[in-house]
């Protein structure tokens, strides 16, 4: 049975009480034949990129509005030239990891993309080694924001500021995408470390393949009704006290890179969003 044709609710309660479902369920490898592998009767997956080729798998369902839950085990020792990622398209919301070489930071990337535009990069560091152990990596999206969360601290919010003329993405479905691929012209310190390729191939995990999310097919959504309970992931409105104080923890101490604070690249004033402080 699938977990995606019931209300968002019952969702967000399994979501608590479901540990996982088997990669088999939701999503499918796209690309890099077997370097992408099954194991453990679907609860563990591994990418690998070596010189031919990375790999990378996608979710079978459209979703407009989602929970996506990952949990990952990034590439370890040398990963410089790397490009884990971990998102969804058309409109896109992207995790993206930049390796770097044994011992330096991963970066954890992010952006937004809405009708095509993107520009919306904030990056930041990890207050852990992501290659040491599995982590949470969640995207939220539904009618009133965007959260990425790492561990269950989010990060960055990206509010539904439409009625200040700010679009924001809820008329396309999205898949799910991820990935492993060589993008060493730009991944680590902004290009100037390569990949090597005698470490290869290069080896990131994934598990806790939870989905949870209104499956969009035909134009039409599987959750219609029912979004309006602000203690479910699709009603939920605002982000509480605690995570707020949680969010500006990590972007006082871990953020490397806003957009909004890039007066080189805006000279003429920043995006419109910029100036609600609520996105910054
Ligand atoms: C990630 O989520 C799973 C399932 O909720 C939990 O068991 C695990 O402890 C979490 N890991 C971390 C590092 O927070
Ligand atoms: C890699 O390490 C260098 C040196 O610590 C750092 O400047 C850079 O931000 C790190 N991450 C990436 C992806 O380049």
């Amino acid at each position: 049975m699938s977990a995606f044709l019931i209300t968002p609710l019952i969702a967000s309660l399994l979501l608590i009480a479901a540990s996982g479902d088997p990669f088999y369920q939701n999503y499918y490898v796209t690309w890099g034949g077997d370097r992408a592998q099954v194991l453990q009767n679907g609860d563990l997956l591994t990418l690998s990129l070596d010189s031919f080729s990375g790999s990378g798998f996608q979710s079978s369902n459209e979703y407009l509005f989602a929970k996506i839950d990952m949990q990952m085990k990034l590439v370890p020792r040398n990963s410089a030239g790397t490009l884990s990622s971990q998102g969804q398209s058309h409109d896109e919301i992207d995790f993206e990891f930049l390796g770097n070489l044994s011992g330096d930071p991963y970066i954890l990337h992010t952006n937004v993309f809405c009708q095509g535009q993107g520009n919306r990069e904030q990056q930041f560091y990890l207050w852990f080694d992501p290659t040491a152990d599995f982590h949470n990596y969640t995207i939220l999206w539904n009618p009133h924001f965007i959260l990425f969360l790492v561990d269950g601290i989010p990060i960055r919010e990206f509010k539904n500021l439409e009625s200040r003329g700010i679009p924001f993405p809820k008329t396309q479905g999205m898949r799910v995408y991820s990935s492993l691929w060589d993008a060493d012209d730009w991944a680590t310190r902004g290009g100037l470390v390569k990949t090597d390729w005698t470490q290869a191939p290069f080896i990131a995990s994934y598990k806790g393949f939870r989905a949870n999310g209104c499956v969009w097919l035909n134009a039409n959504s599987n959750c219609n009704n029912n979004n309006d309970d602000v203690n479910t992931w699709l009603g939920q409105q605002q982000l509480d006290y605690a995570s707020q104080g949680q969010m500006k923890w990590v972007q006082n101490n871990y953020m490397i890179y806003n957009y909004c604070s890039d007066y080189k690249r805006f000279p003429q004033g920043f995006p419109p969003e910029c100036y609600v402080t609520t996105n910054n």
